[in-house]
């Protein structure tokens, strides 16, 4: 009998998001811990693990050999989603890369997604392009965790598709709609780290021989939303 694979909390938690008898990809994989954990856990699931380097498809592999999954995982080197064939996964994972990566492999491979009604995105940073590529895209966020691991807060956002348009106002793009209705502990956290961040950056902007307006009043716009986020604390 082989040995089970654990998996980090943070993968814990965007794996839950799959539905039992997944069919999906794993993109940017590296050692193909989730793919192979939901398959070691759910026998009629099946995935790819997609991954453009080298090395770490080398890794995908080496824990699909251990692991004994090779019927149920496979390994393949490649750009986002241009690893896969049309219509042949259900369910796309993206997870641990920027929120711009991840809106741009969502972007370049729309071909694939066509037969994909579910997308689990971790982005690490810019989680709001992965919000703005849902909303233009038709996918309905239908739920979000805020949860942190080794003093890094991370945020999964789960994209639904739905034959309706959406539409998220600028401060549910930056905040999620989900975890702007529950403002957990955690939430407050993060965001008042982002406002030190912010004011030390509008600070900076402020003091420069050159100053770039636009980008300045953006910022302060934002500012002036973080601060109201944070005025009313209603956690418990
Ligand atoms: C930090 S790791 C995240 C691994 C795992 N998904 C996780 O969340 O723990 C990011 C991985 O994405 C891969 N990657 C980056 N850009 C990619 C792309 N355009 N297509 C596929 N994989 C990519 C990198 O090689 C790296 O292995």
């Amino acid at each position: 009998m082989t040995e089970e694979i654990k998996l980090s909390n943070r993968l814990l938690r965007v794996a839950s998001y799959l539905p039992k008898g997944a069919i999906f990809a794993d993109i940017g994989s590296d050692h193909a811990y989730l793919p192979c954990f939901v398959c070691q856990n759910d026998p009629t699931a099946h995935a790819i693990a997609g991954e453009v380097n080298v090395g770490p498809l080398s890794s995908a592999q080496e824990t699909i050999n251990k692991y004994e999954l090779k019927d149920y995982v496979e390994a393949r080197l490649g750009d986002g989603l241009s690893v896969l064939q049309q219509d042949e996964v259900n369910q796309v994972v993206i997870a641990g890369m920027g929120g711009s990566l991840i809106r741009s492999i969502l972007e370049n491979g729309q071909d694939k997604l066509l037969s994909v009604d579910l997308v689990i995105a971790q982005p690490n940073v810019d989680e709001k392009n992965v919000r703005n590529w849902f909303m233009e895209n038709n996918f309905k966020i239908q739920d979000e965790t805020i949860l942190e691991e080794n003093g890094h807060i991370y945020e999964i956002v789960v994209g639904k598709r739905v034959n309706y348009t959406i539409t998220l106002t600028e401060k549910e793009q930056l905040f999620g709609p989900k975890l702007l209705t529950q403002k957990n502990k955690l939430f407050y956290k993060k965001w008042e780290s982002e406002r030190e961040k912010l004011i030390r950056v509008i600070n900076q902007m402020q003091n420069a021989k050159f100053q770039d307006h636009h980008k300045l009043r953006k910022f302060q716009e934002q500012l002036g939303w973080i601060e109201e986020v944070l005025e009313d604390v209603n956690y418990d």
